[in-house]
């Protein structure tokens, strides 16, 4: 029997810098006449939401905002957004910001037409309906969310982050204007950033890598090499922004239809239990993950050296999978990435209480089981040791 791969992605794709002004055209030629916009306070402040709904409007479309999502989204956020939604009678959902307000207004538009406990969502394939058409707009990059069919919703009554995969969660439409991400901190660049480049380097390694998916994830983990540092040492850099942004698509298309692994396995109960950003927590983990990974899928690891160009085919792949694990190290101190136990809510006896529950959370959420060489609970364990 042959292997049969599923590749969802977008229907349309705008990007470029100024894209988000035909946002109006693009909800008009969807059939959506009264918008959801889906948001949170920081990306208010920052003057985003009036341009998107100038945009709206000037299409005839009326808009309604919901921006109360908060850093890695709660149960509770999206319920409060369903609310809006359909107080107001809204029959299309902009997503507008990173990865938070992306996967709450995923969640929300799927809810009408799938009414159940969000519990029953997580893992693969459990939303059998499609939503309200949805329209995602990226302010960081990034999570390549707005490019996935993927939502991490937190459940804070058992501190899990739920992974949900189901083609309904795909956004319809997706406007990547990089001009957006200019106001990123070098900080938040770099954590998104890491992020970014470990879902190409994840779907690339991963057991359900597949021929649709490799060279997204190739051309993502490139495009990072050339350009991350540019843009955490430059916010202005226009190129490397637009370069980071589509890396950030790649990298999300490619995991969205291959998967992540151990590294993302892990980083979802640490933001869970100690509220780590999620691309920070990806970047604490990858060095140390990524050596006790390598012995399983060598090859796959040093053709992934190759697209970073730190070595060529003359070396061998054990040269190269040292390169790569040696390259994410410096990688973590340029862009000054701290220990677990430096975070500001880290607290050992905290630590040492959840280290196993966090372990078999990690396991239970499935990510784990792609990884080249699948960990046992205890080694998860004595992983998270290594890395606090
Ligand atoms: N669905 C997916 O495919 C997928 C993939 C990876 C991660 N995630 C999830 O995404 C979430 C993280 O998203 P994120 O890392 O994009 O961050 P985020 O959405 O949580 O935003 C972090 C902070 O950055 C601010 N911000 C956003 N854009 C900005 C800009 N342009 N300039 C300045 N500040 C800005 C926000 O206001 C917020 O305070 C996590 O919950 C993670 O689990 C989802
Ligand atoms: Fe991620």
């Amino acid at each position: 029997m042959p292997t049969i791969h599923r590749f969802d992605c977008a229907a349309t794709i705008l990007h470029g810098g100024g894209s988000r002004h035909q946002l109006g055209s693009l909800t008009k030629e969807l059939g959506g006449s009264r918008a959801l916009v889906v948001t949170d306070p920081g990306v208010v402040a920052l003057g985003y939401v009036d341009e998107i709904v100038a945009s709206l409007k000037a299409a005839g479309i009326e808009a309604c905002i919901f921006s109360d999502v908060q850093p890695d989204p709660t149960k509770q956020n999206v319920l409060d957004g369903l609310a809006v939604l359909q107080a107001e009678g809204c029959d299309l959902v902009v997503a507008l910001g990173g990865g938070s307000p992306i996967d709450t207004a995923k969640v929300i538009a799927v809810l009408p037409n799938n009414p159940a406990d969000m519990a029953t969502f997580a893992g693969r394939h459990k939303i059998p309906h499609a939503g309200v058409p949805l329209i995602a707009i990226p302010t960081t990059a990034g999570t390549g969310s707005e490019l996935t069919k993927v939502a991490v919703i937190t459940d804070t009554d058992r501190d899990v982050k739920m992974m949900m995969l189901s083609a309904p969660l795909q956004p319809r439409a997706a406007i990547q204007d990089f001009e957006l991400t200019m106001t990123m901190p070098p900080a938040l660049t770099a954590a998104v950033g890491v992020d970014t480049f470990t879902h190409g380097l994840e779907a690339y390694v991963s057991r359900k890598a597949n021929a649709m998916s490799d060279p997204l994830a190739l051309s993502c983990i490139s495009l990072v090499a050339q350009f991350l540092r540019r843009a955490y040492a430059d916010p202005g850099d226009r190129e490397a922004r637009e370069a980071m942004m589509v890396a950030s698509g790649q990298g999300g298309m490619a995991f969205s239809n291959s998967s992540v692994c151990l590294v993302h396995g892990m980083s979802r109960p640490i933001g869970a239990v100690f509220h780590v950003p999620h691309g920070l927590s990806n970047a604490m983990l990858l060095p140390t993950v990524t050596r006790f990974s390598v012995g399983g899928a060598p090859q796959r690891y040093a053709e992934a050296a190759r697209a970073l160009g730190i070595t060529d085919r003359e070396h061998n792949d054990t040269y190269a999978c040292d390169a790569l694990c040696d390259w994410l190290e410096t990688l973590n101190r340029d862009l000054k990435i701290m220990r677990l136990s430096e975070w500001k809510h880290a607290d050992a006896e905290k630590f040492a209480q959840n280290k196993a529950k966090m372990a078999q959370d990690a396991i239970d959420s499935g990510s784990p089981a792609n990884n080249p060489k699948v960990p046992s609970v205890e080694e998860i364990v004595q992983l998270y040791e290594k890395v606090w």
